[in-house]
């Protein structure tokens, strides 16, 4: 946090400490109320808002790739499916991963692309190729925001892994060279694309749900397995350093776009809570031989907890947990005024029996919205509510894959819109509210769970869009 900041905060805290704890209902959601507050920085002049950005029609994509570790290559791979996309360059700082990633273009008979490895900063020589469209970053995190910024300022449109950006300054910076550039830079959230979460999405568009209040997304993945293939230990490391949640984008991504955020609501404010480490401590001990005490100096909690609200009164739980020995689960419920949607650990909806049309059940007696509707119900409503997206992609994406096939969708989609000069699914704001969970519970945390307000990333336009759409041609 920078001294002004610092500052700011300071001052908010002392008014926070002596106010009267006596809010009327009617007070509780004013954003200006008992809340710590970051630094809105003002939009510079002459530059504008990308909110519902469209850029010139291209025929062909041509792409450019850095980051080869366990996660680009099957983006690679992936591209190998995608109509109109050029591979044109790779880039890791490894030669032998380039090299192993050149292999998939041989497999599927495409030339091979120019190769960038060897130095930290070859991928800046990828990036000022006038023969690419698009860079799409799969690295560690703390060089994703970096990299887009320098991509967009070579005048490339930039598509990067989750999270995107790890700090306010980081989400500022990438957010004023977007608008100033007039360039994509889409954050790679693959589980908006699941079958469940999009079927559950164009549902709650349809109002089965009725009015949408409340909704729960989570990332609780024991990584143990993985921490020691990340490289330079680059993920443990950051936990290790850092307090809060921070990797809150899966939890986030359908949360946001059933919530229609920055789309007629915006988040308010929110605090978190997290509890003690221990797991990831006695990992420590015991596989890397670290002293106790060290050990124990590790930040992030064990279970970390953020509670939003919203301008339109709405809330919205994330949860983060990747030591815990519990089975994976992005949470992901929806509750409504009509009915409820509920992924983990079984898919199920509840709805009131009037949210039901008879083409869907022939059974409303299963309907009373205090249990889950029936399996053939369920398969029933999944059927009628298929997305768009799935109704075309389906197929293709579970024969090429990729976390069962989102992840192709996910790419497909960014090309598509790139392609048709439509607005891409994610933009900039999306990217800047789902990451910024990491700091602003991390403030939360650091100040015994005080409420920490959400700037309006939009600086303003958050309700110039009425509604979370995805764009097609026709
Ligand atoms: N959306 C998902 O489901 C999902 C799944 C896995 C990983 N991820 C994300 O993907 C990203 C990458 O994760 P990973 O598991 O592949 O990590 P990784 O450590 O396996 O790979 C990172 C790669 O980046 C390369 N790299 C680092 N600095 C570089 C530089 N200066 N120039 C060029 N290359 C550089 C490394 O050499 C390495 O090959 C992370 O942001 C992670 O959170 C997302």
């Amino acid at each position: 946090m920078n001294k002004l900041n610092f500052l700011f905060f300071s001052f908010v805290l002392v008014l926070f400490a002596s106010c009267t704890p006596n809010v009327k209902q009617s007070d509780s959601n004013d954003p200006s109320r008992y809340v710590i507050r970051t630094e809105i920085p003002e939009r510079p002049a002459g530059q504008k808002d990308v909110l519902g950005l469209v850029t010139p029609k291209m025929d062909t994509v041509r792409v450019g790739f850095i980051g080869l570790g366990m996660r680009g290559p099957g983006a690679v791979r992936r591209f190998t499916f995608i109509p109109g996309t050029k591979i044109v360059a790779l880039c890791d700082l490894h030669a032998d991963r380039v090299e192993k990633t050149q292999t998939i273009l041989d497999n599927a008979g495409l030339p091979r692309a120019a190769a960038y490895s060897g130095s930290e900063d070859a991928w800046k020589e990828l990036c000022q190729r006038d023969d690419i469209d698009l860079v799409y970053i799969a690295t560690d995190w703390k060089h994703h925001a970096e990299m887009m910024i320098y991509a967009m300022e070579q005048g490339k449109h930039v598509a990067c892994e989750v999270p995107a950006a790890m700090t306010l300054d980081e989400i500022w910076a990438i957010i004023n060279t977007a608008e100033k550039t007039q360039k994509h830079a889409m954050q790679l959230e693959n589980c908006v694309y699941d079958y469940f979460e999009l079927t559950t999405l164009n549902m709650a568009q349809q109002g089965v749900f009725g009015e949408v209040l409340h909704a729960e997304g989570a990332y609780i993945h024991n990584l143990k397995e993985f921490w020691d293939s990340y490289e330079g230990d680059w993920r443990l490391q950051y936990n290790k350093e850092f307090r809060g949640d921070v990797y809150a984008t899966h939890g986030m991504g359908p949360a946001a776009q059933i919530m229609n955020l920055h789309r007629g609501d915006k988040m308010n404010a929110l605090v978190a809570m997290d509890t003690k480490p221990v797991n990831i401590p006695e990992y420590m001990i015991k596989e890397r031989g670290m002293d106790r005490d060290s050990a124990y100096q590790f930040a992030n909690g064990e279970h970390t907890m953020t509670m939003i609200r919203t301008e339109k009164e709405k809330t919205i739980h994330i949860q983060h947990d990747v030591s815990s020995p519990r089975p994976y689960s992005r949470m992901y419920q929806v509750s409504g005024t009509k009915g409820f949607a509920n992924k983990y650990p079984k898919e199920g909806y509840a709805l009131e029996a009037e949210m039901v049309d008879e083409d869907v059940t022939p059974d409303h007696e299963n309907l009373s919205a205090h249990s889950y509707v029936s399996d053939e119900v369920k398969e029933a409503l999944m059927a009628k509510y298929k997305h768009r997206i799935h109704r075309e992609l389906e197929e293709k994406a579970k024969e090429v894959g990729g976390h069962g096939g989102m992840d192709f969708i996910m790419d497909y989609r960014l090309i598509y819109c790139l392609r048709n000069g439509l607005p891409l699914d994610m933009d900039v704001y999306d990217l800047a509210e789902w990451c910024s969970l990491g700091e602003l519970s991390r403030i939360s945390i650091e100040h015994n769970s005080a409420a920490v307000e959400v700037p309006d990333f939009t600086r303003g336009g958050w309700n110039k869009i009425q509604g979370f759409r995805h764009a097609f041609k026709d």
